[in-house]
């Protein structure tokens, strides 16, 4: 079998070591050509120049791309030809479930299957191929979309026809991405009330939540590289109100979350940072506010 990566950005590219390691056969495309070259040279890829004619070398594609934009500029570059044999485009990017439909509709003109594949999981999870992966489509594809999603996840969870696993997904991240958030706050007021933060921290850690608490504060004391870039949580906040709003009911907390999450973006030039920097960017603003 060979599979196409699409995208090899953070999980695209820990994907195609994932890959590399169980000896499959890889193809890699991305946007930008020197990134897709770079991870090529480490795992012994070939780069192609679009993604039409990488599907068309393969048997399944996996895409990793950023949002709903970049999904639609592939599935619309899919969609330029006809494939012989029955491929398979994976959709493994976080989008609102409106551009999930709109992207199978169009790379389905070509006679390819589409599956929507969000995963749980980050960059070491998808390099060690034990993503979670939330399968939605046609259940006569599944055993297709296994055999692709088996060799990268540690699980693959069937949820029914699209777009219900891009529901489950934003539906997960609408409460992972919430604790950072709600610590940026928490922090925010220990700072400009003067409180301290060790003490906050020796409290929480013998309360139900301490378990997530001492996760992310991990994260926020240090930098390091990002998993998960924090212009990417605005992003699914942005797009958990979305999906909301498409059904007319109210989005008061995801708006409010993807306003704290691009006010760091924006603000404090922290959207390329790990998303619990979040808490730092706040609690440098309450310092200041102090002088
Ligand atoms: N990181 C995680 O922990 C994680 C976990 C689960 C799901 N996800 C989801 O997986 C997807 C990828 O995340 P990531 O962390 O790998 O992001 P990333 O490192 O920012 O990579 C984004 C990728 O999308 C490409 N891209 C952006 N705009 C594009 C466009 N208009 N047309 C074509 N390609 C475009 C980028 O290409 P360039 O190199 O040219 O910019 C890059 O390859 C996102 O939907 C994210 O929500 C991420």
């Amino acid at each position: 079998m060979m599979v196409g990566v699409i995208g090899v950005g953070i999980m695209g590219s820990n994907l195609a070591r994932c890959l590399s390691g169980k000896g499959v056969e890889l193809g890699l495309y991305n946007r930008t050509r020197s990134r897709a070259e770079k991870v090529a040279g480490e795992v012994g890829a070939r780069v192609y120049d679009s993604p039409s004619r990488l599907l068309g070398d393969s048997d399944a594609v996996v895409v990793f791309v950023s949002d709903d934009y970049a999904l639609r500029s592939i599935a619309m570059n899919v969609s330029r030809q006809k494939y012989g044999g029955e491929k398979v485009f994976l959709n493994a990017s976080t989008v609102t479930p409106m551009a999930s439909l709109e992207a199978k509709s169009i790379v389905e003109e070509s006679g390819v299957v589409y599956v929507e594949a969000p995963v749980y999981g980050s960059a070491g999870e998808a390099r060690e191929c034990r993503l979670i992966s939330i399968i939605a489509c046609n259940k006569e594809e599944y055993s297709k979309a296994l055999r692709v999603t088996s060799l990268y996840s540690a699980e693959s969870i069937y949820v029914g026809e699209p777009p219900r696993a891009m529901a489950v997904k934003l539906a997960l991240n609408n409460i992972g991405l919430a604790i950072p958030a709600l610590l940026a706050e928490s922090l925010m007021i220990l700072e400009s009330w003067g409180a301290s933060i060790d003490s906050f921290l020796e409290i929480a850690r013998k309360l139900w939540f301490g378990k997530a608490v001492e996760r992310y504060w991990g994260r926020i004391a240090e930098e390091h590289p990002p998993r998960f870039r924090l212009a990417m949580a605005g992003k699914d906040y942005w797009y958990i109100a979305s999906a909301l709003k498409a059904k007319n009911l109210p989005s008061t907390l995801a708006d409010a979350l993807s306003t704290l999450y691009y006010t760091a973006a924006t603000h404090g030039g922290y959207g390329g940072k790990d998303y619990p920097q979040v808490a730092r960017f706040y609690l440098e603003l309450a310092r200041k506010s102090k002088h």
